[in-house]
């Protein structure tokens, strides 16, 4: 394997529309964290960065709707997001923007770059333009009538009503939600990235070369490739954004996916600039072959890391590509996916109103119950049992116990070593062989497993005092107990060197205790770290019990939530009109097995469904790729359509039926399945 000299370390840029949740916290920001804390410890050279993407429509949208600019929005959620990674101790190297100077800078020169080597190519197409705004619309600009459903409120690019994936020509009866006039059809010439030309190098690198990358993530880069890859459109017609700067641009914005990525790349920039002395020059973090690049990133921004933001730093010429990507899943909240507009999140800055300094419980039931291979649940229950039986049980009450009793035979002093059990013998061992297992945990992004051997060496010192019980030799024989005494408080100091990734708070607090002002990970593991005669500080706990009271009362917030949530939902979305039961006869809807099933070309929102119907085989096309992002893993399945549909073309295709999903309020789709096997074509009655 490769050795790299230096590390380059990115998080996703949240975008600065709203504050960072838990889900944030777990899928990005506590990993990247722990990852980076872990290779300061070991004296490699890294930077970590991080930074707020303040560009995009739906920032235009919200500043629309609050009438201010977006300049207002951007300003007001970065200051909140940066105050909240700082408070749980996300240790960005440099934290920064896109909408500043140097962002702008960077992306327009790396656009110009690309462009000047024929990287891109140019298409014109028609797009609606609101001749009273005097300006072309984006798709969520636009609502009208959906053809399939007949909801009058469907947006340019998707009916919320039936869960299709529409283009803005689709709409009958097209409106412009900034005017309310009806939009016009303009020809207008946007750059594309044509990732078609990029697609066998990518194959290869991603497919051949990075075979190591997580299931989560090759499976997903792996369904993109085999769908063949189309160009995408960096440019957008809209007047937020950093202007495309080459001629023929003016009026238009660089795409958001494509400036966001560059921040990464500017804010490196922007701190080496700041300080030449400590970090070099910016340009040996993303040009040096020696240098390794990971991206840590939620799954919705797989695509874009793997696949998008390679071919325009290939296109670019003189970067290095990313060595890994360690995408998380998402984190569900009690049993619901976590949403902005539901107000279904547990937020930081209100976590740390309810929880003062508890900063790390949170942090470790995170970690403890991470989505790193699949979608995860917290509950408020299993938060504070984590803290209860795990936290304070065994970490906080082990440290308390060798402390105290050294406070009250030694006089807070470490005491000496004296002569060796097997028991002793074995224990040592323990903690000499617990760094290697824990240094290959993390070095392969396994931050659950390695919070799990990390808790377990305190649960080995507290078995140690439990079976040793040194209160009970204290009136007989105090060289063992200073034995005793003596390994109690080497296995403390390795635990406060090995929170520190994950706990950094507590572990602070435990290094202060214990006296330790100098060490690193080359430290851990070894038995002699506290020397004969130390003084240790007053114990402190470093974990108090969490009541059931303040559990239930974040529980009755969210069941509050919930409450505001269906009233909202059932004004909105009101049960329509009674139908008769003949009308009903009229469908036709049957179950079916998926032969087949895969993204539709040219398509993004569109799943190609192959059907066996019980008679013979049928094409369906539903708008549900986004929300199925591995769709050969339905193949196989039954799913419920109605087979009676009238036959009807989207984007140049003939779908012969529709399949049925339910959604939420959040717009998820979920398929109706039978949840036993039926014959093909039976009845759905
Ligand atoms: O999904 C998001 O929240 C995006 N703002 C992530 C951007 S990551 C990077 F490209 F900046
Ligand atoms: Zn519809």
């Amino acid at each position: 394997m490769k050795q790299f000299k230096r590390t380059t370390v990115t998080s996703a840029l949240p975008y600065a529309n709203g504050p960072v949740h838990i889900g944030h916290l777990a899928g990005v920001y506590v990993p990247a964290d722990i990852y980076v804390r872990y290779l300061r410890l070991k004296g490699e050279e890294v930077i970590f960065i991080g930074g707020s993407d303040e560009h995009g429509v739906p920032i235009t949208i919200k500043a629309r709707n609050e009438g201010v600019t977006p300049q207002d929005v951007v300003d007001r959620y970065h200051g909140i997001i940066k105050q909240s990674f700082k408070d749980f101790g996300i240790s960005f190297d440099v934290y920064s923007r896109t909408t500043s100077k140097i962002h702008h800078e960077m992306a327009s020169d790396m656009f110009k770059t690309i462009e000047a080597k024929g990287g891109f190519v140019e298409q014109t197409s028609e797009q609606y333009y609101d001749e009273e705004a005097r300006q072309f619309l984006a798709d969520r600009y636009i609502t009208g009538k959906c053809p399939h459903c007949g909801n009058e409120r469907a947006y340019g690019d998707q009916c919320e009503a039936c869960g299709t994936s529409l283009s803005p020509t689709d709409l009958l009866n097209p409106k412009s939600t900034i005017s309310g006039s009806t939009p016009v059809l303009r020809e207008t010439k946007h750059w594309y990235l044509p990732l078609d030309r990029h697609e066998a190098w990518l194959r290869r690198w991603i497919l051949e070369d990075h075979r190591e990358w997580k299931t989560n993530v090759y499976g997903q880069c792996k369904s993109w490739l085999d769908m063949g890859l189309q160009p995408r459109a960096v440019s957008r017609d809209l007047d937020w954004g950093i202007p495309v700067p080459v001629a023929g641009g003016e009026g238009k914005v660089l795409y958001v996916w494509f400036d966001a990525p560059i921040g990464y790349v500017s804010n490196t920039k922007e701190i080496c600039d700041a300080h030449p002395e400590k970090y070099g020059n910016w340009e040996k973090w993303w040009k040096d072959e020696d240098s390794r690049i990971v991206h840590f990133i939620g799954k919705d921004n797989i695509v874009f890391h793997c696949i998008v933001f390679p071919a325009m730093l290939k296109a670019e010429g003189s970067f290095v590509l990313p060595d890994n990507v360690p995408a998380n899943e998402f984190l569900n909240l009690e049993g619901d996916k976590i949403s902005t507009s539901r107000n279904w999140a547990v937020w930081l800055h209100e976590y740390l109103i309810d929880f003062p300094g508890k900063q790390d419980v949170l942090r470790y039931a995170l970690t403890a119950n991470a989505p790193e291979t699949k979608d995860n649940d917290f509950t408020w229950r299993d938060f504070q049992a984590r803290n209860n039986s795990e936290l304070v049980a065994i970490y906080g009450n082990f440290v308390n116990r060798a402390l105290t009793l050294t406070h009250k035979y030694f006089d807070g002093k470490t005491p000496a070593l004296g002569a060796l059990t097997r028991y002793d013998k074995d224990t040592l061992e323990q903690i000499s062989g617990f760094k290697f297992q824990v240094s290959s945990l993390l070095d392969s992004f396994h931050f659950r497993d390695a919070l799990r051997e990390t808790i377990n060496l305190a649960r080995v010192g507290n078995k140690y005092l439990a079976d040793t019980e040194p209160w009970k030799l204290a009136k007989t024989d105090m060289e063992r107990v200073s034995t005793i005494m003596y390994i109690s408080l080497q296995i403390a100091a390795n635990l406060a060197i090995a929170f520190e990734p994950f706990l950094p708070f507590s572990s602070q607090k435990l290094r202060s205790m214990l006296n330790i002002t100098e060490f690193s990970w080359a430290d851990l593991g070894r038995t002699d770290l506290l020397k004969e005669g130390n003084q240790l500080a007053n114990p402190e706990l470093l974990f108090e019990k969490i009541e059931d009271e303040a559990i239930e009362a974040q529980i009755q917030k969210l069941l509050d939530t919930k409450k505001a949530n269906e009233a909202a939902n059932r004004k909105s979305n009101p049960v329509k009109e009674n139908v008769a039961f003949d009308d009903f006869m009229k469908m036709d809807i049957r179950v079916g097995t998926v032969l087949d099933c895969q993204k539709a070309p040219k398509a993004d929102k569109l799943l190609q469904f192959r059907i066996a119907d019980g008679l013979e085989e049928r094409t369906i096309l539903s708008g549900i790729a986004q929300h199925y992002p591995n769709p050969q893993e339905l193949i196989g399945t039954q799913v419920c359509f109605i087979a009676n549909f009238e036959p009807r073309k989207l984007r140049g295709m003939m779908s012969e039926g529709m399949i049925l999903s339910a959604e939420d309020a959040d717009g998820k789709l979920v398929l109706i399945q039978p949840k036993a096997k039926v014959a093909d074509g039976s009845e759905v009655k």
